[in-house]
């Protein structure tokens, strides 16, 4: 039976602060399959689109600029209930906020700088996933 997937991304400070050894080993911990995995860097282009669901937000111009700033790991993860499982792993938006352990916790230095990305719905995680990963990258 095909697990659920989503999608993550290590958001460019996380990376630059070599935070993303200990956010792949909190993913294996958390019972996660590493399907496909990369350093990208997005476009500003790529970075708008990839957020469109927040454009007109007051936080959308600096997220766009934020996310295109640098080098990124993005990455398909998969489990049972993965969506749902790994927003839990990952804690709430504003690292201030996010439970001891979790990994904007962890690596989080505010909230637009939270560390990581994870997928909302099933839906989502598809559509993401193909914007990062053909065919032959996902095993
Ligand atoms: P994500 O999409 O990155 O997994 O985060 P999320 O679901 O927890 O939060 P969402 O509402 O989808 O917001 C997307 C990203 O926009 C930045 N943000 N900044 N300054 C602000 O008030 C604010 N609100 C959201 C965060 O980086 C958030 O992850
Ligand atoms: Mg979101």
């Amino acid at each position: 039976m095909t697990k659920n997937k989503t999608f993550t991304m290590i958001k460019p400070t996380a990376y630059k602060n070599n935070c993303s050894g200990k956010i792949i080993q909190k993913i294996y911990t958390g019972g996660f399959h590493i399907a496909a995995l990369k350093v990208t860097k997005l476009t500003k282009e790529d970075a708008q689109e990839f957020y469109a669901i927040h454009k007109g937000k007051p936080f959308y111009d600096g997220l766009v600029e934020f996310m295109s700033s640098g080098p990124i790991i993005a990455a398909i993860l998969e489990k049972d209930n993965a969506v749902a499982d790994y927003r839990a792993l990952i804690g709430a938006t504003n690292p201030a906020e996010a439970a001891e352990g979790t990994i904007r916790n962890m690596c989080g230095t505010s909230i637009g700088e939270n560390a990581v990305h994870g997928s909302d719905s099933d839906e989502n995680a598809e559509i993401e996933s193909n914007f990062f990963f053909s065919g032959r990258e996902r095993f």
